[in-house]
């Protein structure tokens, strides 16, 4: 598999007919390799120090069963368990119902990562599957040795929390809402206003 990139985006240039293309994110590409229920976790050229530190981030979570078991790993690539299911973000666009359980069971993961002396950092709802029987999963770890506190996964407990579980909002909530809500929370504005919040109420 040869992945190109171009203006932050990842172009695939070439790739085997045993995979099937399943997701990307910020630093790499996704494949399930067919008849196997493992998945290709491919990094392009210039991101291999990304795969280095999620391979050794996934050999200290081995043995917590919240995330992905990681089989094996190369320079710019890692092999894992394939998780069916929805990221808890799809599950939104799409009114696939989650509650309050998976949200502290994606919890336990993150305490156990802590335990293990880990800082989760990048944790927001595509990181998060949501299997056909009903466990969730982290996917996605190749932020947790940042030193820096990471904010965000607290701050979408609580918008889920004052909006998402309330009894009568909808749930399925449409793409450009969800999109709106991360460009505002990126927003520089928004941030000093979270700062504020943060501030009272902790
Ligand atoms: N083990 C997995 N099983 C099933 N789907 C996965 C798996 N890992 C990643 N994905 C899919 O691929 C997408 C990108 O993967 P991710 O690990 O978050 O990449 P990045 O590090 O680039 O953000 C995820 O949002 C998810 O939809
Ligand atoms: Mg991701």
């Amino acid at each position: 598999m040869k992945i190109k990139t171009e203006k932050h985006k990842f172009i695939i240039e070439s790739m085997s007919p045993a995979l099937k293309l399943i997701g990307s994110g910020r630093s790499a590409v996704v494949c399930k390799m067919e008849e196997t229920d493992k998945v290709l976790k491919v990094f392009p050229t210039g991101y291999e120090h990304i795969a280095r530190e999620e391979a050794s981030v996934y050999q200290q979570l081995k043995g917590c069963s919240l995330f992905p078991k990681m089989y094996a790993f190369g320079t710019n690539y890692l092999v894992l368990d394939y998780i069916p299911g929805v990221t808890l973000y799809d599950c939104l666009m799409k009114g696939i119902p989650f509650t309050k359980k998976h949200i502290q069971e994606a919890d336990q993961a993150f305490a156990y990562a802590k335990q293990q002396g880990l800082n989760p950092a990048d944790v927001h709802l595509r990181n998060i599957i949501l299997t056909p029987t009903g466990m969730v999963k982290v996917i996605d770890v190749a932020r947790f040795r940042q030193t820096k506190h990471d904010q965000q996964w607290e701050d979408i407990k609580r918008i889920l929390d004052s909006v998402y579980f309330k009894k009568y909002t909808p749930k399925k909530i449409p793409r450009f809402i969800l999109e709106g809500i991360a460009a505002l929370y990126k927003s520089r504005l928004t941030q000093r206003w979270l700062d504020r919040w943060h501030h009272r109420t902790n």
